[in-house]
């Protein structure tokens, strides 16, 4: 773990200055952008994305008296729970990430009997970019540090072996599927989003430099180079919460389309199969089956662009698929669009939509490196020019997943 960047030294600082003593574990997940496949990770889709240079930190140790006591830098009352008693608290929502975690691990047989633990983060919450996985998987790694134990498909089992100096090796491939699984089971369930598995896939498996490739059906990952462009992410400024009902209602017309059409998700929908049908569907349902069906076939043709480096058809899709969100899926909001719009009309940039569940949010651009810096100086005066609202766009470095 480099402890050398001010986000470790922070979330260490803000350990020490609450608890009193310095913390001997530190432990970071990152944040995720969507590239392309918007909605489509719940109805067993593809979907491509990036884990980013943007994370949440917890320093941690063990107590032994089954109590767990957190702090957050963001907030500021700490929140303290018995390990035998998760319950939300309406004050402190943000501890759910961490209960619905600790719950999930109880369920499938992990002992641990309480710590002490400080949260720091980097990934601007409400953007769209997962903080809440980085929350979720961050948790789940901190609780494997203080009391090791390895995930199968039927639960937890004896821990990995430490190495000659004391250290667990990192979680191997195969294993982060389940810790992906029970984070996402953890938001599902305790916190109440019915999200798919994109955010908690894309902060453990992502590759530096490299796309993902996500296959909800199969999960399935694979990695693709992403050359010569730089990943640039514009926040609206608008929040982006999707513990309001408006996910799980575009959730609900998707579940509703892939029923009244007889299959078992969007997945296996042929877009003929769709239009030939569309009467016996609502006119929601229509338009966002519409939307996921076509979606899907984006991310096909789009992969075949990126393996062959043809970044001006990628770039193609990123548009279609924001114009496809904003009038089908109608998950859009006016700030984004005008992003995007703005976005468009700087020739450097090669595609721009917006990333994660909407409502708000950030969009997501990619720009030929050596036009990065113009390309952000313009879409924030432009954005100002507009809207009123005044932007920071920033490069995002694409890293490795938390292990
Ligand atoms: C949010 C959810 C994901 C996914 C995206 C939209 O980020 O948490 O599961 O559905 O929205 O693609």
């Amino acid at each position: 773990m480099p402890l050398s960047t001010p986000a470790a030294a922070a979330v260490q600082t803000l350990f020490k200055k609450h608890f009193g003593y310095t913390p001997p574990h530190v432990v970071k997940a990152p944040g995720r952008l969507e590239v392309l496949g918007n909605h489509t990770d719940y109805n067993d889709g593809l979907v491509m994305s990036v884990a980013v240079d943007k994370y949440i930190f917890i320093a941690c140790a063990p107590r032994t008296d089954g109590k767990v006591e957190l702090i957050s830098s963001a907030f500021p009352e700490p929140e303290k729970f018995w390990v035998t008693e998760f319950k939300s608290n309406p004050t402190a929502r943000w501890a759910d990430y961490v209960k619905g975690v600790l719950a999930q691990l109880r369920k499938r047989g992990v002992h641990f009997s309480g710590f002490n633990a400080a949260i720091h983060g980097t990934i601007p919450v409400g953007a769209g970019m997962s903080s809440s996985a980085a929350l979720e998987i961050a948790t789940a790694l901190a609780v494997r540090k203080l009391y090791p134990f390895s995930l199968t498909e039927t639960g937890a089992t004896v821990p990995p072996k430490r190495n000659e100096r004391g250290e667990l090796p990192p979680l191997p491939p195969g294993e982060r599927m389940y810790f992906a699984r029970l984070c996402h089971a953890a938001e599902y369930d305790f916190v109440g989003v019915r999200c798919g598995l994109l955010d908690q896939i894309s902060s453990l498996y992502g590759k530096a430099w490299n796309i993902m490739n996500i296959d909800c059906r199969f999960l399935s990952v694979e990695h693709t180079p992403l050359v010569g462009q730089a990943v640039i992410v514009c926040n609206t400024g608008v929040k982006h919460s999707l513990v309001g009902g408006e996910y799980n209602a575009l959730r609900d017309h998707c579940e509703a389309a892939a029923k009244k059409l007889g299959a078992k998700s969007l997945r296996s929908v042929e877009m003929k199969h769709l239009q030939a049908n569309q009467a016996q569907l609502a006119p929601r349902e229509f338009e966002c089956a519409h939307h996921i069906v076509s979606e899907i076939a984006r991310v096909v043709a789009a992969e075949r662009a990126l393996r062959a480096d043809d970044y001006r058809q990628f770039g193609q899709y990123l548009f279609q698929s924001h114009e496809s969100s904003r009038d089908s899926l109608k998950n859009s909001c006016p700030e984004l669009d005008v992003l995007v719009e703005v976005a468009r009309q700087h020739p450097g940039c090669i595609g721009a939509r917006l990333t994660g569940g909407g409502f708000g949010g950030a969009t997501i651009n990619l720009v030929a490196y050596h036009q990065a810096e113009s390309f952000m100086e313009h879409i924030a005066r432009e954005y100002a020019v507009k809207t009123g609202i005044k932007i920071t766009p920033q490069v995002c470095q694409i890293v490795d997943g938390a292990a």
